[in-house]
């Protein structure tokens, strides 16, 4: 697969540690999904050896893509170090996407990362579903948009994981479908609660190619080693063997 090099039309910051970056490309955008990720990394980086890393599609209008990106290390600082006008290399979208279902009631879970493919998904399930929304994080800078948030320190929402009150929505409310991505921690604990509804889960992964190349992404289900960039992220939950992970 060919990358493109591509003007970066704005970027922002939007909390501490967290930018937007917004591209507008014609062919990426028409090919998107809710659950697709890119390869990204500056331009300044093709001088050096550094990784392209994966970023999940947060929102696509008419042609102009943007992603929600933490600031964490070389590849993201170099990223929010971009300013507009100033090229990135980028190349996807990659990977499945999320099932659209209707007429269902949804519980969204996203944790940290895993917020921006949700909110794409959000965006595109139609107003046929009644959509819950739970985000969580270590501190309110890492909260979005959402129905009820949860931090770690308290600092906004309800203190503690964003999996703290689920056992308690599934008791009140059925649940058809449950979408979720963030760290695996969360996932797990996420699978091990839910259990009537349809679970699926955008997975993490260290990635190198991101296309299905290196096998350096795999995780173990009940069909063998799969590719997180290539057969996933999205796995239905049942599929993973949790306790490998
Ligand atoms: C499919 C997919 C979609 C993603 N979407 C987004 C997104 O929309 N927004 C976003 O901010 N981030 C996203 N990420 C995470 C993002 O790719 C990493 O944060 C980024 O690669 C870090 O690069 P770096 O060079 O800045 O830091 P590095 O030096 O590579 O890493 C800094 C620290 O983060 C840890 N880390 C790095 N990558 C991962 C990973 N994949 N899983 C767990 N820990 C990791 C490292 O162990 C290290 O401690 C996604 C990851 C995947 C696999
Ligand atoms: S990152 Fe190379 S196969 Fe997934």
């Amino acid at each position: 697969m060919q990358y493109k090099i591509l003007p970066v039309e704005k970027v922002e910051k939007i909390r501490t540690n967290y930018i937007q970056i917004t591209i507008n490309d014609e062919e990426f955008a028409s090919q998107c999904s809710p659950g697709n990720f890119f390869q990204i990394k500056a331009f300044i980086d093709s001088q050096n050896r550094r990784l392209f890393k994966p970023i999940s599609v947060f929102q696509v209008e008419g042609y102009h893509i943007s992603f929600i990106i933490k600031v964490i290390g070389p590849g993201t600082r170099a990223l929010a170090s971009l300013e507009s006008g100033e090229k990135l290399m980028i190349y996807g979208p990659l990977g499945n996407s999320f099932p659209l279902v209707q007429d269902s009631n949804i519980l969204l879970v996203s944790g940290g990362t895993g917020y921006p493919p949700l909110a794409y998904l959000k965006s595109k399930l139609d107003s046929s579903n009644n959509i819950l929304f739970l985000d969580g994080g270590a501190s309110k800078d890492d909260i979005f948009p959402c129905d009820y948030a949860y931090t770690i320190d308290g600092s906004f929402g309800i203190q503690g994981m964003v999996t703290k009150d689920i056992a308690e929505f599934l008791k009140k409310e059925s649940f058809d479908c449950v979408y979720s991505c963030g760290p695996i921690s969360m996932l797990k604990t996420l699978a091990q609660i839910v259990s009537q509804a349809k679970q699926y889960v955008s997975m993490e992964a260290y990635m190198a190619c991101g296309m299905g190349v290196c096998y350096g992404c795999v995780i173990p289900t009940i069909d063998g080693y799969k590719r997180v960039c290539y057969d996933g992220p999205v796995f239905e939950a049942e599929t993973i063997l949790w306790a490998e992970l």
